[in-house]
């Protein structure tokens, strides 16, 4: 009996000693665990799920209304719209995709974690208004560190700023478990709106990693799991510093090519141009090319001005006074664009709003999504209250609870002001109806299909729009009767 007890024990022993290596020695993936569900952690391992049906993938999340929806029968429900999604969840969920929020026991049982949670810019302390608040990150890592009971492949997804990896690898090695943490930097490039198609289709997948002999073979994990879909020359490996700083590179690229064409968009109202038509000339040069030189209202979303902040921060902190500046002027352009866009709806209507209905067509950041993060919308109407005008909003995807939130948490007036000035609809004729004023703020397709006739003739004389981003047809429009003011036109 006591032989046998004996034995037991020191099979169990000796297997989860093997256990808590064996990442690091047969590198075979089975388990994969995302911490955090939103627009990234889901869209991202619905995918990693079904390409690779051999391995489990749980995404956790702290917020249970959240996992809730994801774990929803009705999969128009999800907590998140983007095209394709619930067809990847609908064949994926309950086989290998999992949302849970038993966050520890999840990351027991994984060899492989992605922290995808979010990284605001800091609106406290130091860093304030520009520094990524990592404290949701921090809070990650020593949850893991706490939690595992085996070797972790750890798998930066969130965007972090550069060297974040040597923070998270100190509160790993904090745990004094004698266990070994390797930690990946895989920034995700998908945008919302094609987020699957970006996904599925990805330009490149990037991964850094230590050159150590476990570094090497943690990064060959994660390109395994991707060439299930990916091929290798899409694959590109690099150290931890330069993918942590490669992401936030991008983005401030990419923004920076928006600034730049709605920089260009005033001059056009001034002399004359056309900015479709510059935008299209320059683009035809290969060296240019012709993609993001959409003239717009500004752009938003949770990530063009949290990461180019974030850029601006760490050239300051690392005493690049010029290098900090310059990317500040990115923001800078795109504050004024917003700006400009609502004094011009201000103008145009005898310089007062006061008691005026103005119909905003479109809420969320960009077509194909209800994400609001950041949204140009928010701080148009925003400047059109403070003017006292009647602001009746529609958008196809955007609920009114969070179109409320968005506007309530600027703090510029009490919530009850703003329900006195703001107005949310659901049908788009009659958010237009008896308006002074209509401006399209979202590129959504249906917008270039409303009866505009109709609009015409329950609107106040002179009927006006504001194309915010040059969607519409204007010469289809001034027919009908209306005045049009298009961005750069
Ligand atoms: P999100 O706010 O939609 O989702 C983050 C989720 O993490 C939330 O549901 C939150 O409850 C959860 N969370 C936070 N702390 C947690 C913790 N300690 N434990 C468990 N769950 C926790 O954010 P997102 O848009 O998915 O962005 C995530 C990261 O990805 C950010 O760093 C962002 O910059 C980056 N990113 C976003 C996009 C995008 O299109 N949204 C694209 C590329 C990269
Ligand atoms: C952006 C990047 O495109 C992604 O690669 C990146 O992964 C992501 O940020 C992120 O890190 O979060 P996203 O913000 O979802 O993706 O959407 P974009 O298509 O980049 O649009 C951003 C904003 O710029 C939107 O408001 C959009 O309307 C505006 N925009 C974009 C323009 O005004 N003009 C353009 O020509 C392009």
């Amino acid at each position: 009996m006591i032989q046998k007890h004996y034995f037991t024990t020191f099979q169990n022993h000796s297997q989860s000693l093997v256990k808590k290596k064996f990442i690091f020695v047969n590198m075979k993936i089975e388990n994969i665990t995302c911490i955090g569900a939103g627009y990234v952690g889901g869209p991202t391992m619905a995918v990693i799920a079904l390409k690779c049906p051999e391995i489990k993938v749980t995404v956790v999340d702290l917020n249970k209304e959240r996992i809730d929806l994801w774990n929803d029968e009705d999969l128009s429900k999800l907590p998140i719209y983007e095209p394709g999604l619930a067809d990847i969840v609908k064949q994926t969920r309950g086989k290998n995709l999992f949302f849970s929020t038993e966050i520890d026991k999840s990351i027991k049982q994984s060899e492989m974690i992605f922290i995808s949670v979010n990284t605001p810019t800091k609106t406290y302390g130091e860093g304030k208004g520009q520094a990524s608040d990592l404290k949701f990150i921090e809070l990650c890592a020593r949850q893991i560190a706490k939690s595992a009971e085996s070797d972790k492949i750890v798998v930066e997804k969130s965007t972090l700023p550069v060297r974040t990896a040597e923070v998270i690898t100190k509160i790993l090695k904090s745990s004094k478990k004698g266990l070994n943490f390797e930690i990946l930097s895989n920034p995700e490039f998908l945008a919302e709106g094609t987020a699957i198609t970006d996904l599925l289709y990805a330009d490149r997948v990037l991964i850094g990693g230590d050159s150590t002999q476990n570094g090497q073979k943690s990064i060959k994990a994660l390109v395994d799991i991707y060439k299930n879909w990916i091929s290798d020359e899409k694959i590109l490996t690099t150290n931890v510093w330069s993918s942590e700083l490669s992401k936030l590179v991008a983005n401030a690229f990419l923004a920076q090519r928006v600034s730049s064409i709605n920089s260009i968009s005033a001059l056009c109202e001034k002399s004359g141009a056309d900015i479709d038509e510059v935008a299209k000339a320059i683009g035809m040069d290969s060296r240019i090319g012709s993609k993001f030189l959409k003239s717009s209202v500004g752009f938003g979303g949770s990530c063009f001005q949290k990461d180019i902040l974030n850029l601006v921060y760490i050239s300051k902190s690392l005493g690049l006074t010029e290098v900090s500046e310059y990317w500040h002027q990115v923001i800078k352009m795109n504050d004024y664009q917003k700006n400009r866009f609502s004094s011009i709806i201000i103008k145009s209507l005898f310089n007062t709003v006061s008691d005026k209905k103005i119909t905003l067509l479109g809420w969320s950041f960009k077509k194909d999504t209800n994400d609001t993060r950041e949204s140009a919308a928010i701080y148009i109407a925003d400047k059109l209250i403070e003017n006292k005008a009647l602001v009746s909003i529609y958008d196809p995807k955007v609920s009114e609870k969070q179109i409320y939130n968005d506007i309530n948490y600027l703090k510029t007036r009490s919530s009850s002001d703003n329900k006195k000035h703001l107005n949310v609809h659901k049908n788009v004729y009659d958010a237009c109806e008896n308006s002074h004023a209509i401006a399209i703020l979202t590129e959504w397709d249906e917008f270039t299909k409303l009866d505009w006739g109709k609009i015409f003739s329950t609107v106040v004389s002179p009927a006006k729009v504001f194309d915010g981003r040059n969607l519409l047809d204007n010469q289809k429009l001034e027919k009908i009767g209306f005045e049009v003011f298009s961005i750069g036109k």
